[in-house]
């Protein structure tokens, strides 16, 4: 059988990042789109060139021209410009969203049928946009967040314990930005819930308000480390984990910005809830119960979305 292919659409630092994890987990062949010519070539001889030696079999090929991703079967975009020291997500909108407006075309034209899993910010409002400009089925345009929050939280609660990333399960959902909402009920050490191992003594509450506290900072932290652009590792394995839930239908269950018809109150927005992603796309949106004040703040980010929505559509009034 063919393998699977994958147009990564950006080749920068994350686009980079996905294209290398594709590569050693043999997920598909890769086509690396960018709009400044040489670089997405440059990117895939470098990392075809890497292939014996690390021992993956893949297909690795540069393009600067839409019709490269013609038939993909995933698209991850990354697409716009990151931030700097001292902006936040949201400075990036009016930029990103022109980004957006060319993306969504050129997936429209060439790529109708893929996965498209969105990774630029302002993220819950740049998926939103990209799926207005593509018009593909919402259950088929996924944002990237969630499961990027969510490892952050997994890391700084693993560290806090001394225990193994790989016990600890984490929800953070809502908004991609300040907004976002960290849920201590499904925050579990091996099945353990953060609340009871507070009982348990293991933490206090102040120190899991300072972990969820830095979670929410997580993005920024990184880009005042590195002064020059964001976070690309943990991004680019974050998106790789629902591409690879999609293309293996695993039906993984994953914290992902996706398209409400009503679930959580909420209608025609993108925010981050648990979904489950198989070979259908979003196959199903979990509406977990939350508390009164996750509840308070759960509104608080949609009303944060809502604000980036607006401007979106001031400045491309077709979006309304
Ligand atoms: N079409 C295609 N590619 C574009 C376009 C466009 N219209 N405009 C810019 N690009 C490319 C840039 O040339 C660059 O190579 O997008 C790439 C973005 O890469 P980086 O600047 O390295 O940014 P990166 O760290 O990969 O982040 C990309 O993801 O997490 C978000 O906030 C982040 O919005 C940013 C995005």
């Amino acid at each position: 059988m063919a393998r699977p292919k994958i147009a990564l659409i950006g080749a920068g630092q994350i686009g980079g990042t996905l294209a290398h994890l594709i590569g050693l987990k043999e997920l598909g062949d890769v086509v690396l789109f960018d709009v400044v010519e040489g670089v997405p070539d440059g990117k895939a001889l470098d990392l075809a060139e890497s292939s014996p030696v690390s021992g993956f079999d893949a297909k690795l090929v540069g393009t600067s021209a839409y019709a490269g991703i013609k038939g993909a079967d995933v698209c991850i975009v990354t697409a716009g410009v990151p931030r700097k020291p001292g902006m936040s997500r949201d400075d990036l909108l009016e930029i990103n969203l022109k980004v957006m407006e060319q993306v969504g075309a050129g997936i429209k034209k060439y790529a109708p049928k893929a996965f498209v899993i969105c990774i630029t910010n302002p993220l819950d409002a740049m998926v939103w946009a990209l799926q207005k400009f593509s018009g593909m089925p919402r259950d088929m345009v996924v944002g990237m967040a969630g499961v990027l929050d969510s490892a952050r939280l997994r890391h700084f609660i693993a560290s806090e314990f001394d225990v193994s990333v790989e016990d600890v399960s984490a929800f953070v959902l809502g908004g991609h930005g300040d907004t976002m909402v960290p849920l201590a009920q499904y925050t579990t050490v091996a099945g353990i819930p953060l609340p009871d191992l507070v009982k348990m003594g293991w933490t206090t509450k102040k120190r899991v308000d300072e972990i969820f506290q830095r979670t929410r900072d997580g993005g920024a932290e990184i880009v005042n480390l590195l002064k020059t652009g964001s976070a690309f590792y943990a991004p680019a394995a974050s998106a790789v984990a629902m591409a690879e839930s999609y293309l293996k239908d695993k039906k993984r269950v994953l914290p992902c910005a996706a398209c409400l018809k009503g679930e959580y109150g909420v209608k025609d927005r993108y925010i981050g809830v648990p979904v489950v992603i198989g070979a259908k796309g979003i196959e199903r949106i979990i509406e977990v119960n939350l508390a009164k004040p996750e509840r308070q703040m759960f509104e608080k980010s949609v009303a944060a979305v809502d604000g980036l929505i607006e401007a979106c559509q001031r400045i491309v009034p077709a979006l309304g």
